[in-house]
């Protein structure tokens, strides 16, 4: 592995307080299994999402609505298992924390239970700011997540950037109310650069910006698209491929195909 190393001790919420003080930028990739936690721990990749995207890109669902409590936690302890220092984050599936503050802690208890995350992550801004705060109350660590929310796509109308015109009044009211309501840090997903960047530089927190520009703390995407490894036609405009995953894979497959096919593997090497 060449260039970053991974940091020499856990990564901890102070240490993004620090870096968002110190205006050091990080980096936060899904994981959603022990071999890529691995790889991406070893890359100094210093945050690991568990992310409900797991609901497309593992399970192949339509939305992320449709993936489970069970089905997260099974990933989550995975990917905790392989994430060496990085710190590791974890999902709120849709359905699990909007009935009541309650339900809310007892689902982030029973997640950080089972796979040893070391924050919950929930969408929502100020509706939610009641379920922040009883998250804190019980001791745990939180990431909020405003601007496009993908769990609440269908009464969004759909795949639309936030926080335009009218919507910037909403975005900073989310904002603020994550904030006070005890958030350690915070995604915004597709909103305007412009407008991310302002609330970046206003907030206490740290901010991670995905489809939001430059100027927010941190980046995070779907590891998937950051190494081109398609599991769907749609590509989003935000999204940078870093790596050709998809391809190599297709032709390490063929290539694997043809040698079985035509008595090329396994070779003498290969046998007991
Ligand atoms: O589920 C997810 O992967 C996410 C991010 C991409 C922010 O919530």
């Amino acid at each position: 592995m060449t260039g970053y190393l991974a940091p020499t001790k856990k990564v901890r919420v102070a240490d993004l307080a620090r870096k968002k003080a110190d205006g050091e930028k990080w980096a936060m990739l899904t994981a959603y299994d022990y071999a890529t936690a691995r790889v991406f721990s070893q890359a100094g990749i210093e945050c690991l999402l568990v992310g409900d995207s797991a609901a497309n890109v593992v399970y192949g669902y339509d939305t992320t609505n449709q993936v489970s409590v069970d089905e997260m936690a099974y990933l989550g302890a995975a990917v905790v298992r392989g994430a060496g220092n990085a710190l590791v984050v974890m999902d709120l599936p849709f359905g699990s924390y909007e009935a009541s503050d309650e339900q809310c802690v007892r689902t982030a208890t029973e997640l950080v239970h089972r796979t040893g995350a070391h924050m919950v992550k929930l969408e929502g801004g100020q509706r939610i700011a009641p379920r922040i705060r009883a998250l804190k109350d019980a001791g745990l660590a939180v990431c909020a997540h405003v601007g496009f929310t993908p769990q609440s796509v269908d009464n969004l109308s759909g795949f639309k950037v936030q926080g335009r015109d009218a919507g910037a009044e909403r975005l900073r009211v989310d904002t603020q109310a994550v904030v006070d309501a005890g958030a350690d840090m915070v995604v915004f997903e597709m909103v305007p650069a412009e407008l991310a960047a302002e609330l970046t530089a206003e907030s206490p927190i740290p901010t991670i910006g995905i489809g939001a520009g430059s100027g927010t703390d941190a980046q995070v995407l779907v590891w998937h698209d950051m190494a081109d490894f398609p599991a769907g036609d749609h590509r989003a405009k935000f999204v940078r491929r870093f790596g050709t995953v998809g391809e190599d894979l297709a032709a390490a497959a063929a290539e694997y195909k043809r040698a079985v096919h035509q008595g090329e593997f396994p070779g003498p090497e290969h046998a007991f």
